[in-house]
């Protein structure tokens, strides 16, 4: 990997070339319901070695530009006592790190405010020292006819921008992810609405303190229906209401917008990213931080069995290739099978 030595650099090279962001960065408690799902015990070890399967992928390569782990996967060592940090690195991918601890809900409100700013910067010292390159903080809007409050996302953006300068300070990227979530039956406008307000709210904050955009990565939901909601958009139309969206509130130097997956399955999420792609006429590269859209074979595929290894990581690095071409407008559903 050549020298990175500024912040600038270090989000451009995340982002350039087809390369994308593998989210997996799951709590203990959340990476306990994916193994559920297949009758897998989480412990450490285990949970060690379902990643150091996927971080040993060889569709890593070329496909990845950065890893995000959970505070105790940046500590871990390989089953050969190699850092997992150290195999990410092999791959040409810079290891990230999520730094919030979490959500809080608002007085007795069903909103919650992102904790984590509390202790931080010592935090992001030890993260860097272990080898963090760029970060994530996680915020949450949820959509309902009274929702989202104007309190929910002030506080929620206002956290974000502070973590994003913190970070700076410490030579981290932040990724910036005020997720919009998919829970819910609002309609598409709805989500459109509450994804302007966040946006607006944070690169407005953003500037006010000064952090510096060419240094920032922005993970935001895609604009999409609600998942119960009745009326489902249609591929073109969630492309065309996201760019929408992103161009009236993200300044154009920011290098890099990394989308969340939130719960779409893996196929839409490559293939909204794609149309989006093919439409074009922004400056950012629009790239994926999926979790669940690129994990999900691969877990399926592993089912905690040691011979299951190689069919697991083939399933990785296909969606992983899948979603790079995708990050270029290069999809199309005929490579899928
Ligand atoms: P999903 O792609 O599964 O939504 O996860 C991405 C992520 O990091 C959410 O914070």
């Amino acid at each position: 990997m050549r020298d990175l030595n500024t912040i600038e650099e270090v989000a451009k090279y995340i982002v350039e070339d087809g390369k994308g962001i593998l989210a997996a960065d799951e709590s203990n408690p959340t990476c306990g319901k994916r193994f559920d799902s297949i009758g897998v015990e989480s412990n450490e070890e285990n949970r060690r070695d379902y990643r150091e399967m996927l971080f040993r992928s060889e569709g890593m390569k070329g496909n990845i530009g950065g890893v995000i782990l959970f505070d105790e996967t940046i500590r871990q060592k390989a089953k050969d006592g190699t850092p997992l940090v150290n195999i990410i690195l092999d791959q040409g991918a810079l290891p990230g790190i999520k730094v919030d601890k979490g959500l809080q809900n608002i007085g007795d409100s069903e909103e919650s405010l992102t904790q984590g700013l509390e202790g931080l910067n010592e935090r992001l010292k030890e993260y860097y020292s272990l080898g963090a390159r760029f970060t994530k903080w996680r915020a949450v809007i949820k959509v309902s006819d009274s929702l989202p409050s104007e309190e929910a996302i002030l506080s929620n953006m206002s956290a974000l921008a502070e973590y994003a300068k913190l970070v700076q300070e410490n030579n981290m990227v932040p990724m910036v992810e005020p997720e919009v979530l998919m829970d819910g039956n609002h309609s598409i406008d709805q989500c459109f609405e509450a994804t302007s307000r966040s946006l607006e709210c944070l690169f407005g904050l953003l500037n006010d303190k000064g952090v510096n955009i060419k240094g920032t990565i922005l993970k935001p939901n895609m604009v999409t229906a609600g998942s119960d909601s009745p009326v489902k958009a249609d591929i073109e139309e969630v492309a065309n209401q996201t760019i929408k969206c992103l161009k009236m509130h993200v300044p154009d130097d920011l290098p890099g917008v990394t989308f969340l997956s939130g719960g779409q399955s893996d196929l839409d999420s490559t293939a909204h990213l794609d149309a989006m792609n093919k439409i074009g006429g922004f400056t950012w590269k629009l790239s994926f931080s999926y979790g669940r859209a690129l994990q999900q074979p691969a877990l399926k595929a592993w089912m905690g069995k040691n011979e299951n290894t190689s069919l697991a990581q083939e399933a990785l690095s296909h969606r992983a290739h899948m979603n790079s071409l995708a990050s270029e407008g290069s999809w199309s559903s005929s490579l899928e099978n």
